[in-house]
């Protein structure tokens, strides 16, 4: 048997293994089929007497005479359609990036299978890492076209997964700007479900993160991937529950030439036997190996953006004076937002144009210095791959945008897009990018995406290749602007969370979750990004009430006990507050500063069920379960108020903790001490949560609490005895 790490090899047998699970797969015959998915096996003894009636395969094939949902669809150059890749060998193989995609890293090893489609000569490489620490493995999937002919990709999978049974739901992540990624269950029965974005990102309507579940046995699959996707699951009378995903087939039509490979985005797939720990699984793997560089586990600034204070309503005073409040209370990062450059002093015109607005900012590089002067670092808006054609940009060079000839574009928020799958405007937008960042030495990028993409045409390619051009070119941008410039911490956006997806966290360690900062709202949202994304990836922001989105009123510790739940932002007219409210907030970020290695980076479970307007929130334990923080929300009061309780986990149940609160104006208030297994196992009561919002000023607001849980010492506990 040929052994490497967590790969083995054994005669028609392949193995994978992680902490916690094991994957084996079989060459039977030329077909490579699933044996095996599911909790760890340690000995696979007999693996020869584990045969499955109906082959599970890795990769399901056109003209098979399978005729549930195929995942690789291949057209050549003679119209047909049948492939029939057969087995050629298994590899154990250096770990290798993705030609041209963003993909996990920190691996050292890959078992890399490889079939031939002998009349075609047609090339298909399916390579497994297994990810041991974080309970998941990688599948990178690409094919190389070794005949004489063009072949045409109708659709490549990343990954296909099958498994026994056909009493699954699946789970996704669905919603729309301003309310992002909410669960949902659908029953699968016997039939075919598809969760697809064909917007052109992975966007604000379907999150590539999906999980198959049934009692005990859960399979979760995301993709390392920000354009259009898809995944099909589909169950069938006979037991068999099958799920593909990959790049969306809609308008994909990909001409392989002879001599070239097509490379699909990376699969990335965890089994749990909970929804809770596929997530868990799925967190940690984006932590350890997604998010990278310098600010992989460096403490997150707390900021504050000038969005909903101004709007586009600011000159260089009134900035300065949000800068001196910022200082004042605090914070460490200032983010100048949208309307800084060109003529922007609306949504109409000026993108494209990423030349400073002098009269409004007195010198972007002159404001930057004046706001580094206060203590703070500087950071910047821009919305790189879109133009107005209100704009010098346009006016120069109307062949950049984003349009179809002789056609009316498709106008959002009144602009277009530009053509990123052409290499000369990738060249324009990293140049007029690195110019800003090197102009006021930005120490933050905030890059925004604010609409949906329509117009696709590039007269060089192939129009089915378009949409998966552009993501290529945009991550070429992406991957030379974060080399040159290491040290800036990069957060996506995309009117809000329309591009929360591990294809941008490769480059950009946070994203802006929501343009919706209402507490209420947020609860369900970071719930649901929480899902599939850690904390420290997700900013979340304290803004004035009532909200701006929602028009919902709640108290400021509310708002601040919700945005403790990811990376602390305030953003609004911060010149307006009271002495009080100044001295609430500043007390909050000392508070946050102060625990902000577990709040950022410790491992985050949810409470309760944020999606059904219940009881929820979240607790936050140190990796050393010394120290945990909890905040629970109570979206209403209830009648029988002292029913409401909540189980702690995650704590350690052998320990003894300190139980304190935080009240209205940031006091920690003791409330005694608590076993952790009885934390974590009984229920404890959410009396005081009510105590906290003053009714007469809010009506129906929501109720939250933040509870800070202390291991106790057992020398300390000895001595009180
Ligand atoms: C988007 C973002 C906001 C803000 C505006 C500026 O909507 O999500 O946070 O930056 O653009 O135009």
């Amino acid at each position: 048997m040929l052994e490497v790490f967590m790969l083995k090899i054994k005669e028609n047998y392949f193995i994978l293994e992680t902490e916690h699970t094991s994957l084996v797969l079989k060459n039977d015959g030329g077909e490579v089929v699933y044996l095996y998915y599911g909790e760890k096996l340690n000995n696979y003894c007999g693996i020869e007497l584990y045969e499955d009636g109906w082959k599970s395969s890795i990769l399901s094939q056109c003209g098979t005479g399978n005729h549930r949902e195929p995942a690789l669809g291949v057209r050549f150059s003679d119209g047909s359609r049948k492939t029939n890749l057969k087995f050629h060998r298994a590899r154990i193989v250096p770990f290798e990036k993705i030609e041209g995609l963003p993909c996990s890293y920190g691996a050292e090893k890959s078992l890399r299978l490889e079939f031939i489609d002998a009349p075609s000569k047609l090339k298909l490489y399916v390579t497994y890492t297994a990810y041991e620490e974080s309970d998941v493995v990688s599948v990178a999937t690409s094919l190389y076209n070794g005949g004489k002919k063009p072949v045409y990709l109708e659709s490549v999978p990343s990954v296909q997964l099958e498994v026994r049974g056909r009493d699954f739901s699946f789970i996704t992540f669905d919603g729309d700007w301003a309310s992002e990624r909410r669960r949902h269950e659908h029953k699968i029965g016997v039939g075919k479900l598809v969760n697809e974005s064909i917007v052109g990102s992975s966007s604000h309507h379907h999150n590539p993160f999906t999980l198959i579940e049934r009692a005990g046995e859960v399979y979760a699959v995301n993709l390392v991937y920000s354009g259009n996707h898809r995944t099909v699951v589909e169950s069938n009378d006979a037991g068999k529950t099958r799920l593909i995903a990959g790049i969306s087939p809609y308008a994909f039509d990909w001409e392989l030439l002879p001599g070239a490979s097509f490379f699909a985005p990376e699969a990335v797939v965890a089994y749990a036997a909970t929804e809770e720990e596929a997530s868990l699984c799925m967190r940690r793997f984006v932590s350890e190996h997604i998010v990278r560089g310098k600010w992989k586990k460096k403490p997150r600034p707390v900021l504050v953006n000038n969005w909903e204070a101004t709007y586009f309503d600011f000159n260089a005073e009134k900035i300065l004076s949000l800068a001196d409040v910022a200082a004042e209370i605090g914070a460490e990062l200032f983010v100048l937002d949208d309307g800084w450059f060109g003529a922007r002093d609306d949504d109409f015109r000026g993108l494209g144009d990423w030349e400073d607005h002098v009269e409004k900012t007195g010198g972007i590089g002159i404001l930057a210095d004046k706001i580094r002067a206060k203590g703070l670092k500087f950071g910047i808006w821009v919305e790189p791959e879109m133009v107005n054609e209100d704009s010098d940009l346009y006016r120069k060079h109307p062949e950049y945008a984003m349009k179809i000839p002789r056609r009316e574009p498709t106008r959002m928020r009144n602009q277009i897009m530009l053509n990123l799958a052409d290499p000369q405007v990738q060249g324009f937008v990293y140049r007029a990018i690195a110019r800003v960042i090197e102009q006021c030495k930005a120490q933050y990028i905030k890059w925004d995406y604010n609409r949906t993409m329509t117009d696709c045409f590039d007269k060089s390619s192939h129009s089915g290749e378009y949409y998966h051009r552009y993501m290529l070119g945009l991550y070429n941008v992406l991957e030379k602007l974060t080399a040159r410039f290491p040290n800036v911490l990069f957060e996506s956006c995309a009117s809000g969370g329309g591009r929360f997806d591990l294809g941008m966290l490769c480059y950009m360690p946070q994203t802006w979750t929501s343009d919706n900062t209402d507490a209420r709202d947020r609860v369900y949202i970071q719930a649901g990004t929480a899902a599939a994304y850690p904390q420290s990836t997700m900013g979340a922001h304290v803004s004035i009430c009532p909200n701006h989105q929602t028009q919902n009123s709640n108290s400021l510790e509310t708002r601040f006990d919700v945005a403790c739940g990811g990376v602390l932002g305030y953003e609004y007219d911060l010149t307006k507050l009271t002495d009080a409210e100044k001295k609430e907030i500043s007390e909050q970020i000392s508070f946050y500063k102060t625990h902000r290695e577990l709040l950022q980076f410790g491992t985050q479970y949810m409470l309760g069920n944020a999606f059904e307007g219940d009881m929820s929130g979240f607790i936050t334990v140190s990796p050393d379960k010394s120290k945990a923080i909890s905040v629970v929300c109570l979206p209403f009061r209830r009648v029988w108020y002292h029913t409401v309780c909540t189980k702690f986990q995650g704590l350690d149940e052998k320990a003894v903790y300190a139980v304190s609160y935080r009240d209205a104006v940031g006091n920690l208030v003791k409330l005694g001490e608590a076993s952790g297994a009885l934390l974590c196992k009984g229920q404890f009561r959410l009396d005081t949560v009510y105590d906290t919002v003053d009714t007469k000023r809010y009506s129906n607001p929501m109720y939250t609490r933040l509870y800070l849980f202390e291991k106790v010492s057992a020398k300390r506990r000895k001595t009180n005895e």
